[in-house]
């Protein structure tokens, strides 16, 4: 049995529809709802979404995003022997959506579940599939974070609708004889369910509750900077290591002073800040995945860097993820 996992290959999705703010507010203003694209770049650092087409799901994403993941690591599906799916926009009540995934990738028998921790979701799964490759119940491992969140923003509430959008992000992590993940450290905090969530749930055949994305955001703003910080230095003291050692910094992609204000409080330069907000919006447990992708891709980040990975959301959830490329 092998002590460590690593990741051997990225791989992302984001589906074609393309909404810059512009376009997005000229839709919106069709409905009566007034927004704008400089009142959205300031106070988030959102350009623009990917939003599905109805008909696509999440695991319609996921399979696009662990095909380039596979390709990146060189790996068939046949090779897989574990699927953890993160997403709270799931294609159906049940099964999961990992089990749908399993199926479009061709192959049967291995575990496949889903994971909900909203947007700390990639983290939490790939702190989870660490766990299992360590103690040997898992070898080699496809870790997604897919998301359809068009699905269930209110688009009469300017506060929420123009932050989020659909995407998938996907890595494999495999057995290693030398450290991939050297740290984590998770989090959750149910007293804070209401500043963040979609309250409504299927009884009796219908809809009971309300179906929309609620969000106290300035609430979440406050929560967030305080615990990444210190979500981020419980880890780097768990891997025995410090700030300098972090190459590359791949918070949530929620807002850019979010993210801006936690590399300040580790001291970070801004260049080592992965930012992808601005292209993809909030895609919630899709964005740190498919910002490494991104990076990956762009040619940013190298194999042997050292990352740290940070999620914050509903839940409240909170977690960070250090490992050497
Ligand atoms: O993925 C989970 C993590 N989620 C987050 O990290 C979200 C955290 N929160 C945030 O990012 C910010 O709180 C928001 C971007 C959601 C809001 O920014 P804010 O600076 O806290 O704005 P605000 O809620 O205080 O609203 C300021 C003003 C209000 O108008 P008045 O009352 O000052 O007249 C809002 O009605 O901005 C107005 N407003 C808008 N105006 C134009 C709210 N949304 C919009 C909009 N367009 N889309």
């Amino acid at each position: 049995m092998k002590p460590y996992s690593r990741i051997t290959g990225t791989g992302s999705y984001l589906p074609p529809r393309r909404v810059t703010n512009a376009e997005l507010a000229t839709e919106l203003a069709g409905r009566g709802v007034e927004t704008s694209d400089t009142w959205i770049v300031e106070r988030t650092g959102i350009r623009a979404r990917h939003f599905a087409a109805p008909e696509v799901t999440s695991s319609d994403l996921a399979l696009h995003a662990c095909r380039h993941a596979l390709e990146a690591a060189g790996r068939t599906p046949q090779e897989i022997d574990l699927i953890i799916v993160a997403t709270s926009t799931p294609d159906m009540v049940f099964p999961s959506s990992a089990c749908i995934l399993q199926h479009k990738l061709g192959i049967a028998g291995c575990a496949a579940f889903d994971l909900q921790a909203v947007c700390t979701g990639f983290v939490y799964a790939i702190t989870v599939a660490d766990a299992m490759i360590r103690s040997g119940t898992a070898t080699r491992a496809l870790v997604v974070g897919a998301e359809v969140f068009s699905r269930i923003l209110d688009f009469s509430d300017r506060s929420t609708c123009v932050l989020f959008g659909d995407g998938a992000g996907a890595v494999v992590l495999e057995a290693s004889d030398t450290p991939g993940i050297l740290a984590s450290d998770l989090h959750a905090d149910g007293s804070q369910v209401g500043i963040l969530c979609v309250p409504g749930t299927v009884s009796g055949g219908k809809v009971l509750g309300d179906p929309f994305l609620k969000m106290d955001g300035q609430a979440v703003f406050k929560l967030a900077v305080g615990v990444l910080e210190s979500a981020a230095r419980t880890t780097l003291a768990k891997a025995g290591r410090t700030e300098a050692d972090i190459d590359w910094l791949i918070p949530h992609q929620a807002n850019i002073r979010i993210m801006q204000g936690t590399a300040k409080r580790l001291k970070l330069p801004m260049h080592k800040l992965v930012v992808t907000v601005d292209q993809h919006g909030n895609t919630s447990a899709a964005s740190v995945p498919l910002a490494l992708d991104a990076a990956v891709r762009g040619g940013q980040i190298r194999k042997g860097d050292t990352l740290m990975l940070e999620g914050v959301g509903g839940g409240f959830t909170w977690g960070a993820v250090l490992l050497d490329l």
